[in-house]
């Protein structure tokens, strides 16, 4: 039998390149060898968003960009955390297992806490219960799916980490395997994506470039970014340039060394590299927004692919759920 792997997205922001590489293209990676189950975790984005316009358009459209770019939801298990009511009754039992001191050390909560100490007010100024308790949510996301393996970044290892703790505690309680402890799979190799400003890609700088934005926009994405002073005739240095550095993730070998080579020459100006730059990321990302747009253009189509995915996620949770009720007494 495959193992299991799971991943929750969260639907904020639009996506962009940094997510494309970063997130969407390693997860789809691991769908040949695992058997993946990966969710829009809807609740989770509600901690942040009360908005709900936004909060509804970007579920659709973070949905649509993962599909877009490839996932199957023949071969995955793709649905909304909202969709699967045992996620809450499983959140609730596991809060039971959770100390209130596992949460005070989550990093996400200890930040807000320090920055509202620094600033000398209510350390716990804005913080809503669904971010405190957020670890015990994406616990259950994880445990009610018996997953193995959960491919995320750096900064959710430590909520995996408690997702094994509180799974390995109940265990021990009992004294019987109800739940299964999964294991965080960063991927190393994956590269850092630089921004427009040549800081990593984030949301949180400003500095992306959006993954399904018109062919225009992306163009004058692409030109915004930023270089040094250099004059045209000058020789560069292709490995501390941005743009080649976006360059190597979409052009082919042969490719990259033709415009390193240019660089090393001399007589190429920043403006002509964009160009090249924008020609490859164009090439890659034209048939991944237009399956977007496609997919964009028929919301129904989109809600009933992820209805079904819930459908077939439901009997897994309801298995775990039940199997645990029995083992607390609450059968
Ligand atoms: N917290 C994750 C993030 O911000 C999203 C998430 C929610 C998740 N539930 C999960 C990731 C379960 C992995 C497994 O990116």
């Amino acid at each position: 039998m495959k193992k299991i792997a799971l991943t929750g997205i969260k639907p904020t922001g639009d996506l962009h390149i940094g997510n494309y590489f970063g997130a969407i293209k390693p997860a789809l990676a691991l769908t040949a060898e695992y058997d993946a189950r990966y969710f829009i975790a809807d609740y989770h984005a509600l901690n942040t968003m009360k908005d709900s316009r936004e909060l509804n358009s970007t579920i659709r459209q973070v949905a649509a960009g993962w599909l877009a770019s490839g996932l199957d939801p023949e071969k995955v298990i793709f649905y909304r955390q909202s969709s699967i009511p045992e996620v809450f009754e499983l959140t609730t039992m596991l809060m039971a297992f959770t100390s209130k001191g596992l949460m005070n050390r989550a990093h996400a909560y200890k930040a807000v806490v320090q920055e509202n100490n620094e600033k000398g007010g209510d350390p716990d100024a804005g913080v809503n219960m669904g971010l405190f308790t957020y670890p015990v949510l994406m616990a259950a996301d994880i445990i009610l799916f018996d997953s193995d393996v959960v491919p995320v970044g750096k900064d959710q290892v430590q909520h995996i980490e408690m997702a094994q703790d509180i799974a390995q505690s109940i265990n021990a309680n009992y004294g019987q395997q109800i739940l299964k402890a999964p294991q965080a799979a960063v991927q190393e190799s994956v590269a850092v994506v630089p921004g427009l400003d040549g800081r990593k890609m984030s949301k949180s700088y400003g500095n992306t470039i959006p993954l399904f934005a018109p062919e225009k926009t992306l163009r004058k994405t692409i030109m915004r970014i930023v270089t040094n002073s250099q004059a045209v005739e000058e020789p560069k240095d292709p490995d501390t340039s941005q743009i080649f550095l976006l360059y190597k993730l979409f052009a082919n070998a042969e490719e990259q060394n033709a415009l390193a080579a240019r660089y090393r020459t001399g007589g190429m100006g920043w403006g002509e590299a964009k160009e090249e730059l924008f020609r490859v990321v164009n090439r890659e990302l034209a048939p991944v927004r237009e399956r977007f747009e496609a997919i964009m253009a028929d919301i129904p189509a989109l809600d009933k692919i992820l209805a079904q995915g819930a459908e077939k996620a439901r009997p897994i949770a309801a298995a775990t759920v039940k199997r645990f009720r029995k083992a607390a007494g609450i059968d």
